[in-house]
């Protein structure tokens, strides 16, 4: 008789748990092409007018991504490169922040497993500013996610002139391709990135490699303990926590720039000056910062009177923790097994345009899917300041003590000076880190970043791949030249660029250049042998090594293809 209660009551225990777990395991069932398409309807507002929500960027600005690229001649490869550069670029070495995921949430996550795990990366230095020039911002601005079985690079960088970030890919990121640098569609990155910024799961990050049977899971996977294209398979917790981090602040970046335009309405000069000078008054000394002032209180009033009524919220970067590892245990895992089936490598996406095949994939419980509406981190409202502390993260720490020197941390000098600034600094438009500390320091230096007068045009994703049928020399091009002469950031270095083959190789022919730089029988022993085509460093030229006869015969054709100079 009790043993009969006893195991009725284990039956009535484990059909509670399953029916409970079966609500966790409940599939969102949210289709991304659908929210993709409802999230085209941005909420219309003044800063919504003033900060594009197109692919491309406006014309004349370009992501912070691009701007490096053109200034590395071109995207360094393979992607160990490409973190070393980042590193290189930092004046303290700083190495950029990285994770190994392997099975993420990301729309690429059926690409990724332990042995090819996803990689995040997040530039976190600042440069000093000197006599001739701002120094770059990189901390918080510039976001790769790699996926090497999907041979593609997710970029989220900054667009300093256009105060929003720029949603791009590397799409053929591999050894034998030739990748393309594309503007994505911001709709379907938006509909998980929502504050269209970066976002990043919340403590105890279980995806990562931070956790020690993660990386002993990747070590097993690929057999060894190497880095992983530089990147350590075993890393400390402050690596995601800083990620984390660094996505947090981010996700402010647009925000502050929609309290800079909204809650000062048009046309709100008088509003903005004082928002920069209080943002200005709390960056040289925190510490003595009060929120009660006169000056604070007549920011309230300026407020009150262009806030939308309902507040302006503060879209959240932040997804619930989630292990995976854990999932696949006990009783949850076991039913978790038996209901849903596992994705296996290769499945989903194989790239960002794929929106059909990532539906197919078995669904996240909605609460850990990326893709749930998530609630507001925060509802900015008009007594709120918020936009004070926004604009003082701006500043880099350069800025900072350059500000500080010059108003001696005098809070009448620093209302002075701001006082003096032209009006126009203060409509309604994106606000400009470079542009506001120039005016400030009545100084006009340049920054790395913003103009656009040597980069080629930026493509967006739907621009077709150029298709070769009857210039079968532009084949040749493709094999040895294309991967860094075409859709180069850099006008200079873009001479291979075209929508058909006629204009490719018309722009070939007339970059004269190019016999020279194919003329290896002449310059090889040479001072100009650092000239000659494609680098030696590159995987390009081991192809042309391996290439032999062909190579050979390749490279003559390429160079008959371009006139030669005569009367020179
Ligand atoms: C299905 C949801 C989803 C979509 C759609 C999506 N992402 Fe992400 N993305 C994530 C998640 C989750 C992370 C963070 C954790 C990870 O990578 O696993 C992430 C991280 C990133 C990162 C690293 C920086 C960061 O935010 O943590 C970049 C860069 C990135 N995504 C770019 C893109 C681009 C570009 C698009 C559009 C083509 C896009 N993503 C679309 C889910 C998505
Ligand atoms: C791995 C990348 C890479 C590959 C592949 C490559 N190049 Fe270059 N190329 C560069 C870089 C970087 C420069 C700029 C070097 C400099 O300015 O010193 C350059 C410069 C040139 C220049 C000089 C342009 C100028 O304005 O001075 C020519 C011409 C050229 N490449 C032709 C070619 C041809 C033809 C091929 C194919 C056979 C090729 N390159 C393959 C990276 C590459």
């Amino acid at each position: 008789m009790k043993w009969i209660l006893r195991a009725l009551l284990v039956i009535v225990a484990v059909m509670v748990l399953v029916v409970f777990s079966q609500r966790i395991n409940q599939p969102a069932n949210i289709k991304i092409s659908q929210i993709a398409k409802q999230m085209e309807t941005v909420e219309p507002s003044l800063a919504s007018d003033v900060i594009s929500d197109e692919d491309l960027p406006p014309e004349g600005t370009r992501s912070l991504f691009d701007h490096f690229v053109a200034q590395h001649d071109g995207l360094a490869y393979p992607f160990d490169r490409l973190l070393a550069q980042i590193q290189a670029n930092s004046p303290s070495s700083e190495a950029p922040k990285t994770v190994l995921i392997p099975h993420g949430r990301s729309l690429l996550k059926g690409q990724a497993d332990e042995a090819l795990p996803r990689i995040i990366a997040a530039a976190d230095y600042e440069q000093d500013n000197n006599e001739a020039s701002l120094g770059l911002k990189a901390r918080g601005q510039l976001f790769l996610g790699f996926v090497e079985r999907a041979n593609e690079i997710e970029v989220i960088s900054y667009n300093e002139l256009a105060g929003r970030y720029e949603f791009q890919l590397v799409q053929n990121y591999c050894a034998d391709c030739v990748p393309r640098i594309v503007y994505a569609q911001r709709a379907v990155c938006s509909t998980c990135h929502e504050g269209k910024a970066p976002i990043f799961p919340l403590r105890s990050w279980n995806e990562t490699n931070a956790h020690e049977s993660v990386a002993q899971s990747i070590s097993d996977a690929r057999g060894n303990s190497e880095p992983y294209f530089g990147v350590a398979i075993r890393q400390p917790l402050s690596a995601p926590e800083r990620i984390d981090f660094l996505t947090d602040i981010a996700n402010f970046v647009p925000v502050t720039q929609r309290l800079w335009i909204d809650t000062c309405g048009e046309p709100g000069i008088e509003c903005r000056r004082l928002m920069l000078s209080l943002a200005l008054q709390y960056v040289i000394s925190p510490g003595s910062f009060r929120e009660d002032t006169a000056e604070a209180e007549q920011l309230r009033v300026f407020q009150r009177q262009h806030m939308p009524a309902k507040g302006i919220a503060v879209a959240s970067p932040d997804l619930i923790n989630r292990d995976p590892l854990a999932e696949q245990q006990g009783l949850k895992g076991w039913w978790r097994k038996l209901t849903t089936r596992q994705i296996k490598l290769g499945e989903g996406a194989t790239n960002n345009e794929d929106l059909s095949a990532f539906e197919k994939l078995p669904p996240l419980p909605s609460e850990l899917d990326p893709l749930t509406k998530r609630p507001p981190i925060q509802i900015i409202s008009a007594e709120d300041l918020s936009a004070v502390y926004g604009l003082a993260a701006l500043f880099t720490l350069s800025d900072i003590k350059e500000i500080s020197a010059l108003s001696q941390f005098d809070m009448a000098r620093v209302r002075h000076r701001v006082a003096q600034m032209p009006d126009d600094m203060f409509t309604p438009q994106a606000f400009v880190r470079v542009r506001m500390m120039n005016a400030f320091l009545g100084k006009d230096r340049a920054y790395c970043c913003l103009s656009t007068d040597e980069m080629s045009e930026p493509i967006t994703s739907a621009e077709p791949p150029l298709q070769i049928s009857q210039h079968m020399v532009l084949k040749e091009f493709e094999r040895y030249c294309f991967a860094c002469h075409r859709g180069n950031p850099s006008k200079r270095l873009n001479f291979m660029s075209g929508s058909d083959e006629g204009q490719v190789l018309e722009t070939i022919r007339q970059t004269r250049e190019i016999r020279d730089a194919l003329d290896w029988a002449r310059y090889q022993k040479t001072d100009r042998a650092n000239k000659l085509m494609p680098p030696t460093d590159s995987v390009q030229y081991q192809r042309l090594q391996r290439d032999g006869e062909k190579g050979q015969e390749a490279l003559k054709q390429m160079r008959d293809t371009v006139p030669s100079l005569f009367g020179f």
